[in-house]
């Protein structure tokens, strides 16, 4: 049997999936990374944790199945985006940990630069508006605080990677000439890059004073790259790297113009697929590269990008102590038939996708004597829905097209009453398929494909199958009610901190 290895590097964990022809998993390494919390706001990871991670995730995978190198013919890799870190090329050492994309230390610097240039002169040239999420300004934050990086960043000695440029940089050499690249969706997400050129962007380097000498070489998603020559895959050709939410679109084989998927992560992701042509939002979503196969023309897509959802569950247990495990919510939300009258805005990194306000916070609203942890359960699951549906009628103006079904992935789908509410709540039929690990399955698409595994999109898409569908039980006066206090909530979030 012959396999394909993919290397999923996210914002909680690091895995090593590896899968078989028919897009079914074989093996899995996971090992999660510590999240820090420097300051209120500031989120970082230790780099040198997650490359450790990294080697040890896929050592585990091959072990559990005792799978040799030869038997894997391509690594992908897939990853966080936004996240941004620098080290320095001879050393290996970073300069400082990496920046999480949830970070919103640069707020300031996003209000001042919306009074002086104005954020659509970057969304023109970027597809994004000016916001605490993406690269750029957390690269010049670490030029701008960091002793020495400047200096080494302007002799090219200091350089800049998401984590899939960070990831490749070590397997394939390191300090002994590891490849400084990244691909197209990565870089999309940079704010750096050139939407219609996939190229970096002179004009914004300048304004915010970023050396181009820092920054990677942008490649396609689907292409040999190089071999990599760390232990647990040396020699393995390294094939396909995607930013994690255009993986799952890739891995949800959502090819066509129109096709979209919703991914529930850390946070929840909405792409929906717009072919060859970038289109502007003009409803609050983002224009990003969807994924481009090596000699073929760049596929874009529309993003709506949620900052926290699974995030929120994990600080229900995490911070408050009131489940054990993730799992428990399911059972603790289902202890109540409804919310209560409670909505949880979790804005804990300003809002994102379709408001992009980067001063609002938190907020539990709508709290009688009446509400228990059951209710805050639910609360706390809903939100998640709410949000989506917030994205979805943003989708459907930007692309005129009316969404009658979701495809749905990622970790939260597991659970039921999420799901059923999320049908509600839209009133759309939500569709999880048989693999709902697409994010790792969309890298091992890019690299398989590469070398040549898989020949085409429609040996991929024989691979899709449902699992389980739900349709909207709710009657439309109760919808409307609900949606309605959740828009209020949102109201009281928006411009918390000034
Ligand atoms: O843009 C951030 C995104 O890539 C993070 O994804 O799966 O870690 O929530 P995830």
């Amino acid at each position: 049997m012959k396999y394909i290895a993919s290397i999923d590097q996210g914002t909680t964990s690091t895995r090593c999936i590896i899968f078989n022809k028919q897009g079914e998993i074989v093996s899995v390494g996971q090992k999660e990374h510590e999240q820090i919390f420097p300051q209120a706001g500031w989120v970082e990871h230790n780099p040198e944790e997650i490359r450790q991670n990294t080697l040890e995730v896929i050592a585990n995978a091959r072990i559990k199945q005792n799978i040799g190198i030869p038997d894997i013919l391509a690594c992908g890799i897939t990853n966080q985006r936004e996240t941004a870190m620098v080290w320095n090329r001879k050393t290996g050492k970073p300069y400082y940990n990496a920046i999480v994309w949830q970070d919103t230390r640069v707020g300031k610097k996003v209000d001042e630069l919306e009074k002086s240039i104005g954020s659509a002169w970057f969304k023109e040239k970027t597809g994004l508006p000016l916001a605490t999420y993406f690269s750029g300004l957390k690269i010049q934050w670490i030029l701008e605080n960091v002793e020495g990086v400047r200096e080494a960043a302007e002799k090219g000695e200091a350089i800049f990677g998401n984590m899939d440029t960070y990831t490749v940089w070590h397997l394939t050499g390191g300090i002994d000439g590891g490849l400084h690249l990244t691909d197209v969706t990565n870089a999309s997400r940079t704010q750096l890059m050139n939407i219609n050129t996939m190229e970096w962007e002179d004009e914004i380097l300048e304004k915010l004073n970023i050396p181009k000498a820092m920054l990677p070489r942008i490649e396609p998603s689907s292409k040999v790259y190089g071999k990599i020559k760390s232990e647990p895959l040396r020699g393995v050709p390294l094939a396909g790297i995607l930013g994690d939410q255009q993986a799952a679109l890739v891995g949800q084989t959502c090819y066509a113009p129109g096709e979209a998927k919703n991914t529930y992560g850390t946070g929840c992701f909405m792409l929906m697929n717009t072919g060859t042509e970038a289109i502007p939002s003009k409803f609050g979503l983002l224009t990003t590269v969807a994924y481009q196969f090596d000699g073929q023309r760049v596929h874009y897509a529309l993003e709506g990008s949620v900052a926290i959802a699974g995030a929120l569950v994990q600080w229900l247990r995490d911070n408050l102590g009131i489940i054990k495990n993730s799992e428990d919510v399911q059972k603790l939300a289902e202890s109540v038939d409804d919310n209560g009258g409670a909505y949880f805005v979790p804005a804990f990194s300003g809002l994102y996708a379709p408001h992009w306000n980067n001063n609002a916070r938190g907020i539990i609203a709508g709290l009688t004597r009446y509400v228990n942890k059951g209710h805050i359960a639910r609360a706390v699951l809903e939100a998640t829905a709410y949000q989506t549906r917030d994205v979805l009628e943003a989708m459907e103006k930007d692309s005129g097209i009316e969404i009658k079904s979701l495809r749905v992935d990622g970790g939260m789908t597991v659970n039921e009453l999420l799901m059923q509410f999320q049908s509600d709540i839209m009133d759309v039929e939500v569709i999880r398929p048989k693999m709902i690990e697409t994010t790792a399955l969309g890298a091992a698409y890019a690299a398989g494909m590469a070398v040549g595994f898989w020949k085409n999109f429609d040996d991929l898409t024989q691979n899709w199958g449902i699992d389980k569908t739900w349709e909207s039980k709710m009657p439309s006066e109760k919808r409307d009610k609900y949606f309605k206090g959740w828009k209020k909530a949102i109201e009281r979030s928006l411009d918390w901190e000034d």
